[in-house]
């Protein structure tokens, strides 16, 4: 493959694919996608088996150095990073120059790509022992980061981290605690949680992982490549659809829950309403995440939100697309956004909040593939051609005449 577009480009020829639909911009060995047979591995391992047994931290480990840990290691990891979850005192001065109503996702992008400032060993990104505390870094601080936009958010002071919690259980009560109260995590909760960030921790091309690796190959550090991916995170299309989502479920609700009218608006094409939570570039077949999320927002509801209109109204609109022919014939079924909304809204965050969740189970993806795209010999700079389909050559004219 390499040597075929390395022998097009030498002849002038370029392949026009918008989109990328098919090309193939690196070799990976992180995740492994089946789209027409719904199928999800991290490293080999199936995502069902994971998402049953496995932990948040595990699979970050997972994802970012190849293989399960042993104990030792687990443990070694899980220090490290409970060791950094603190932020600089002048970090957290950053928050106040944001609006009170900032959306969460600049914010948490932009103070990631402040951590390259407080961290200025970072920068070069050949130096492996610096890479390695930067990989630690994100993971440790990303939490306290959301944690502390989301607080800005509310107008509430921030909490420091107490490091005696494990990195799902420390998020919670930096989000949701006080200072004078106590703040009980609610075992439930926490699982739950940690499984929607396995379930969102690595996607392979994606557009963010796509960005994070653009950016990357310009020899950016990881901090800045990181911001760039959660910016890329932030749009409807991607990560943004949990959000979108739950706005198109509430819309269907104000209007008198007719699912059947709003599938025909989707139908029909109406500028701006698509089927929000539907479709993929790689799946076509149901999203093997979407299925466990599925029975999780089930359990979860069923304990935190019993009776939720929106629930009901998210199944049958599910119920009624899979059986309408316009999405039998472009195979769209619900990918992973369909109903972490609903999830995320029982445990008690706001719809605005639900794509920074998705940055926190997608960091360990993204650390992982700028580690290794940073190691590939391949690795070139990436640089796409395009068609040009302006003016030819024109004179300038003095703009007295224009
Ligand atoms: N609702 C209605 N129609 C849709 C939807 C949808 N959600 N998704 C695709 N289609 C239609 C398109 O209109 C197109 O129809 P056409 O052939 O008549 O023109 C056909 O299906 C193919 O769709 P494309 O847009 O070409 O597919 P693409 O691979 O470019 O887009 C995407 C994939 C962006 C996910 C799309 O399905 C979409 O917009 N879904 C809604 C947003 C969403 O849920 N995004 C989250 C994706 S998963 C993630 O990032 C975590």
């Amino acid at each position: 493959g390499i040597e075929l577009g390395k022998l097009l480009a030498s002849t002038g020829y370029i392949t026009y694919d918008p989109g990328f639909v098919n090309t193939g911009s690196c070799s990976s060995a992180i995740t492994y996608i089946d789209g027409d047979a719904g199928i999800l591995r991290y490293r080999g391992y199936p995502i069902e088996q994971l998402a049953e047994r496995s932990s948040f931290l595990e699979v970050s480990y997972l994802l970012i150095y190849g293989n399960l840990p042993t104990q030792a290691q687990l443990d070694d990891f899980t220090q490290k990073i409970n060791r950094h979850t603190l932020l600089h005192e002048d970090l957290k001065r950053f928050f106040d120059g944001f609006p009170r109503d900032a959306h969460p996702m600049p914010v948490l992008s932009s103070a990631v790509s402040a951590l390259s400032t407080f961290y200025q060993d970072s920068l070069n990104p050949f130096d492996e022992p610096n890479v390695e505390l930067s990989t630690v870094r994100l993971l440790a601080k990303v939490p306290t980061l959301a944690a502390y936009a989301y607080k800005k958010s509310i107008g509430q002071p921030f909490l420091y981290p107490d490091n005696s919690l494990g990195l799902v259980e420390n998020f919670l009560r930096m989000t949701f605690g006080l200072p004078a109260e106590p703040y009980e995590v609610d075992p439930e909760v926490a699982k739950a949680l940690d499984l929607l960030f396995i379930l969102h921790a690595d996607h392979e091309q994606n557009c963010s992982t796509s960005t994070v690796r653009l950016v990357g190959s310009s020899e950016a550090n990881l901090f800045a490549s990181i911001s760039a991916g959660i910016m890329a995170l932030f749009g409807p299309l991607h990560g943004g659809a949990n959000s979108a989502v739950l706005e198109m479920l509430n819309g269907i609700k104000a209007e008198g829950g007719d699912v059947a009218n709003f599938v025909n608006r989707v139908k029909n094409k109406e500028k701006g309403v698509r089927l929000m939570g539907f479709g993929h570039r790689v799946y076509k077949n149901y999203d093997p995440r979407a299925k466990i999320i599925k029975r999780t927002a089930d359990q979860i509801l069923g304990k935190l939100a019993p009776n939720d209109e929106l629930l009901d109204i998210a199944k049958r609109l599910e119920e009624t697309a899979l059986s309408d022919d316009y999405f039998i014939e472009r195979k769209l079924y619900p990918n992973v956004d369909f109903y972490t909304g609903l999830i995320y809204r029982a445990l008690g965050f706001p719809t605005q909040f639900f794509t920074v969740l998705f940055a926190l189970g997608r960091l360990p993806g993204w650390i992982a593939h700028w580690r290794e795209m940073i190691n590939d010999p391949q690795t070139k700079i990436g640089r796409p051609r395009q068609i040009y389909i302006g003016e030819k050559e024109r004179e300038y004219t003095a703009i007295s005449e224009r």
